[in-house]
């Protein structure tokens, strides 16, 4: 017996959509399409129910690119009219940026417009390749190829503010993946000035035309800057999202390094802070930061006696060593120095002129150098 009920997660079925020339240079396996959102109770309330539909599906694609959005709904039996049957798309039109795609026919038209003409905003701040699915495998842990490589994906990272040319547009279609991926993720304010986006592109090459760039969106961060006494800004990571199809292949990490690479060069920003991050999201940023030390000689050296190679941050899963380097005081116990290892040293102001050089906030670099000193213990 039907009780018109519906998972509003399990209905609404998100694809990113690519030309049909695109998808020629995909893999077999590789697919955009038909994923689930973790979210949806900020719109379709606490208990992400909707009422009065079987067999209901939200259509709700994307063009890869543009991010120019379509949707559809779709079910087999709606209840009579009635007060309680759900407006599915109602209720979710206003998180959707005004002119999105119903006619099928259109949207696809657009997807072939777009795909050739579409190119991010914004300045190109960070380039990483892996090799293609399709001749490799799935990337992660291959060495990196060459841009020129036939067989390389090209990734690319962009910084753009609300005077980015287009950029104000191209935010308002991709802000709704905040809502459907963050957990507490809300729109934020366009009068704002202060906000700052970086955002990640897969660019491919089609097979029949190469020196043809498409892009594919992958994620974005956004970050506001506080001011920071006497002449400086402190940037607050604020929002981060890499899509499902992309997650666990190392792009989040790429697209944090990117971000801290680009704040350590900026002579404007002091420190980047992270604003409530979630538990996924704090283990990335721990393996990265401890990696950016790690690699670091200079810092290793005068705090850990050691060249930091062999340090080890595991990748083999798990959590980075957070619980163990708990109760270790960084401030008060220089711990193991007696022995000439393993503790940062006792001057004061040590600690403190390295986290200001790497521009690192104050909490997460003491939980850093504990899990170093716990990483450096005997
Ligand atoms: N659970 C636990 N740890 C995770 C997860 C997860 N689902 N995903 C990534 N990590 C950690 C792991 O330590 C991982 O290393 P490993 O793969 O060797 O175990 C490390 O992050 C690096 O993984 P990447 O492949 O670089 O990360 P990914 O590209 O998947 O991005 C992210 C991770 C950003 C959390 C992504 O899964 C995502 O966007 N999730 C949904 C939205 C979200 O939670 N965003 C963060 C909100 S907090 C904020 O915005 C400030």
């Amino acid at each position: 017996m039907t009780d018109w009920t519906t998972d509003s997660n399990e209905a609404l079925s998100i694809s990113l959509v690519r030309s049909d020339k695109d998808k020629e240079s995909l893999a077999e396996d590789e697919t955009y399409e038909d994923f689930s959102p973790s979210f949806t109770y900020p719109i379709y309330g606490e208990d992400e129910k909707i009422y009065g539909y079987n067999d209901l599906v939200i259509d709700l694609r994307f063009a890869s690119g543009s991010l120019a959005p379509y949707l559809s709904v779709n079910y087999s039996e709606k209840l009579p009219s009635s007060s309680t049957v759900d407006d599915v798309e109602g209720t979710l039109s206003p998180f959707l940026p005004p002119g999105y795609y119903e006619d099928e026919a259109a949207f696809l038209m657009r997807i072939e417009e777009d795909a050739t003409t579409f190119k991010p905003h914004g300045d190109l701040i960070h380039t990483y390749t892996r090799p293609s699915p399709s001749a490799l495998g799935k990337g992660k842990g291959v060495a990196p190829l060459s841009p020129e490589h036939k067989d390389a994906v090209v990734y690319e990272v962009y910084h753009a503010t609300w005077k980015t040319s287009g950029f104000r547009e191209y935010h308002r279609r991709m802000q709704l993946f905040i809502l459907l991926y963050i957990e507490a993720g809300s729109y934020i304010n366009e009068e704002e000035d202060q906000w700052e986006f970086v955002t990640l592109f897969e660019k491919r090459k089609r097979r029949d035309t190469p020196d043809v760039a498409t892009y594919h969106f992958i994620g974005y961060s956004s970050l506001y800057n506080f001011y920071h006494f006497p002449e400086k800004v402190r940037m607050r990571l604020s929002q981060f999202v890499i899509l499902p199809p992309y997650q666990r292949q190392g792009h989040g990490s790429e697209l944090y390094n990117a971000i801290y690479a680009h704040i350590v060069l900026r002579p404007d920003v002091a420190e980047l802070t992270v604003e409530d991050p979630a538990e996924a999201f704090e283990d990335l940023r721990d393996r990265n930061d401890l990696k950016m030390l790690l690699s670091n000689a200079q810092f290793m050296q005068e705090g850990f006696g050691s060249d930091g190679v062999g340090g080890g941050v595991s990748h083999g899963g798990g959590k980075v060593i957070k619980g163990k380097s708990r109760g270790v005081n960084v401030n008060a116990g220089r711990v193991g120095r007696g022995k000439g290892k393993m503790g940062p040293p006792a001057e004061k102001g040590w600690v403190e002129k390295w986290r200001k050089d790497l521009k690192i906030a104050g909490r997460q670099f003491h939980r850093l150098v504990e899990m170093l000193i716990v990483l450096h213990l005997d």
